[in-house]
């Protein structure tokens, strides 16, 4: 096999011919096929199914992408196949930068206030049309599983909790589960990657693979750490703040930053 085998798309037949023949740059990298790609126009996900070790599969990618549809800018799936055992998710790539890019990290002012206003119209559709459950029972179910399986990595963690197992991140969640969820519509995965700014305006939320009805700490808490981050910790506040300082509860983002330790 060549040594680049695994640096080419090599799509399916059903997707060759939705998909306009183009240059396949790679985005990012996998295990053996999987990562991103894109074109000029179309962004191609592939990943293993049914493996546990991702976090979502692209088929509810897929289905959360066709819900968001009209109600939140996403991009717009194009196919979505299965073949040798890879799925293969196609979508129109969103044109702008994701908002981890460094020209877009250049004016910070503006970025907090576009993240700020995205989530707030996210988090106010009405939950009666969402049809996908994320909230605790199911999120710990699965970090659960997830942990028997032996998927998380722990050398990921945060630094302040290097050294620790999953089995006692898992049993502090337990133990310090919030009493009340203030479920909201929630992206499930809102680090600064997965939004796609374009000059004033956020065209994209993606990656939603894990999106659905959820306490809205579980944005929160994310986008926070991702901006202390990628920026630092005063617009981290900032972007709190201008979310809405009256319904933000700081134990509970340090919950869901413990509880994204699992996924
Ligand atoms: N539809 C799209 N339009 C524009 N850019 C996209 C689109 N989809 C993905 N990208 C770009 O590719 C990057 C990775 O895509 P995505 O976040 O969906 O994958 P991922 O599962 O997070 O991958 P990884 O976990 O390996 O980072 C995004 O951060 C973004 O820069
Ligand atoms: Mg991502």
């Amino acid at each position: 096999m060549p040594a680049d085998a695994h640096e080419t798309l090599i799509l399916p037949p059903p997707l060759r011919r939705v998909l306009p023949a183009a240059r396949w740059e790679r985005v990012t990298r996998g295990e053996s096929g999987a990562g991103v790609w894109r074109s000029q126009r179309f962004v191609v996900k592939v990943q293993g199914r049914g493996n546990l070790q991702f976090p979502s599969s692209l088929q509810q990618e897929r289905e959360r992408l066709r819900y968001f549809t009209g109600r939140v800018p996403v991009p717009r799936v194009v196919a979505y196949e299965v073949e040798g055992g890879l799925e293969y998710l196609a979508m129109t790539r969103v044109p702008g930068l994701d908002a981890a890019h460094p020209d877009v990290l250049f004016h910070p002012d503006r970025l907090v206030s576009l993240l700020a206003r995205a989530l707030r119209e996210l988090h106010a559709l009405p939950l009666r049309e969402c049809p996908f459950n994320m909230s605790l029972p199911v999120a710990l179910a699965r970090a659960r599983e997830r942990v028997a399986a032996g998927v998380v990595d722990e050398s990921d963690f945060d630094d302040e909790r290097q050294g620790r197992t999953a089995v006692s991140v898992f049993n502090e969640l337990a133990r310090t589960r919030p009493a009340q969820e203030d479920l909201v519509v929630a992206h499930g995965d809102a680090c600064l990657p997965n939004f796609i700014v374009n000059g004033e305006f956020i065209d994209g939320l993606i990656d939603v693979g894990r999106a659905g009805i959820a306490d809205r700490h579980a944005d929160l808490a994310l986008t926070h750490r991702s901006l202390g981050r990628n920026l630092n910790p005063e617009y981290a506040e900032q972007f709190l703040d201008l979310y809405g300082r009256d319904v933000v509860d700081p134990q509970k983002l340090a919950y869901y930053r413990l509880l994204d330790e699992l996924f």
